[in-house]
């Protein structure tokens, strides 16, 4: 079967939906799309990411590991001004897209082979794997820095995965993780191709959402890169496929702290802080390494990137809320910076706006105050 995944330097196939990197080269590897999304093909009467399995070719075969995620509302707060509630997930955030895609498809080679999954991430997307691996009946093995605290690691832990407390840095987990063992399968968040890719499913639903006529913008906030990647990989398929008329500009959304995108994308020098101390605390990655690939998507669709202070962050944060919608900081990033560009007049009232609020606030450290 071709699957479609290959190299995103020198276009090498891949044949196995277990591999994360080219095995020629050792560049990170992605998922190629055909123009042939098509309407008639969604599964309407399936209310989860599923709905879209047509356009997941290596999914069509598996059984799909589900919880029930996607198809979240699209809530209009003001004239032209929605929000994506990728909050409600099964597991509190948006990475579940990314898990139904990924562990649908690796799923019976691992139970197979009498394997593990090994995970690294002790945030969301370390929930999120734990949550659908317990689903598909595999066990999972979550590295996390030995530091880590707070609600994502034990949910985490109620969910059933083993925790591998690593010291050192962040780069020193991921290499535990991958570090190769008997029946252990890798399969991590960022540089895994399939997770990335099930977020795809999020541009399909929101054009969907919106009747197939594109919003003008979408904020979203901005890490590692799979919600970008894969937000721009789904709109791009749908205007190759003659679904949609036209791209909406996507805006990356980074704190001051943590914006190595931001500086590249604006060809200036980024000099990451010693110690990130932001109130976003799943925006972390001052070194992606899915970097290039993100530069170049979003210079490919004309999109932009903003940056945004800790005041101006806690005070979406505490905005949002009062407007009901408790999510976390990292997500406040993103309306944040849409404030931002409307007060700098880079974005007008008249635009239809989508902003993705992509995790639950209950999962927030932040007590309030007075
Ligand atoms: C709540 C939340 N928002 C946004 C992001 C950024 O996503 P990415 O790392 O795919 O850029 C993350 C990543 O952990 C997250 O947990
Ligand atoms: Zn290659």
């Amino acid at each position: 079967m071709n699957l479609g995944i290959e190299c995103s330097r020198c276009g090498q196939p891949s044949e196995n939906v277990l591999d994360f990197r080219c095995s020629s080269c050792g560049q990170p590897l992605e998922v190629r799309l055909q123009p042939n999304f098509d309407t008639k093909k969604i599964l309407a009467k399936k209310w989860n990411v599923g709905r879209y399995v047509k356009s997941f070719p290596y999914m069509e075969d598996f059984e799909e590991v589900t919880l029930g995620e996607g198809w979240t509302p699209l809530v209009r707060v003001n004239d032209n001004v929605y929000f994506k509630l990728e909050s409600l997930n099964p597991t509190g955030s948006f990475k579940d897209r990314g898990s139904v895609a990924l562990i649908s498809a690796v799923r019976r080679q691992v139970q197979k082979a009498g394997g593990y999954l090994s995970e690294d991430s002790s945030g969301n997307a370390g929930a999120s794997v734990a949550a659908y691996a317990a689903r598909a009946g595999l066990k999972a093995k979550v590295y996390v820095p030995e530091t880590v605290s707070g609600p994502k690691f034990s949910q985490i832990q109620f969910y059933g995965a083993e925790v591998v407390k690593v010291p050192g840095s962040r780069q020193k987990v991921a290499e535990e993780a991958q570090k190769p063992e008997p029946k252990k399968f890798y399969v991590g968040h960022i540089l895994h191709p399939l997770f990335t890719d099930g977020i795809r499913s999020l541009a399909y639903e929101i054009a969907e959402q919106f009747e197939w006529k594109t919003p003008e913008k979408i904020y979203l906030p901005v890490s590692a890169g799979t919600l970008l990647l894969g937000v721009i990989n789904g709109f791009k398929h749908l205007l190759a496929s003659n679904v949609i008329e036209s791209m909406p500009k996507i805006v990356a959304c980074q704190t001051e702290q943590v914006s190595p995108l931001y500086h590249r994308f604006k060809k200036l020098i980024y000099k990451p802080p010693e110690k990130v101390t932001s109130v976003a605390d799943a925006l972390v990655s001052v070194n992606p390494p899915l970097l290039d690939i993100m530069v170049k998507r979003l210079e490919e669709i004309a999109g932009d990137a903003v940056i945004v202070k800790e005041e101006e962050i806690l005070e979406a944060f505490h905005e949002l809320a009062k407007k009901g919608f408790f999510v976390e900081p990292s997500s406040a990033v993103a309306y944040a910076a849409y404030k931002k560009s409307l007060s700098s007049e880079e974005a007008h009232a008249k635009e239809r706006t989508v902003i993705v609020l992509t995790g639950t606030g209950l999962k927030s450290m932040l007590k309030p105050t007075g």
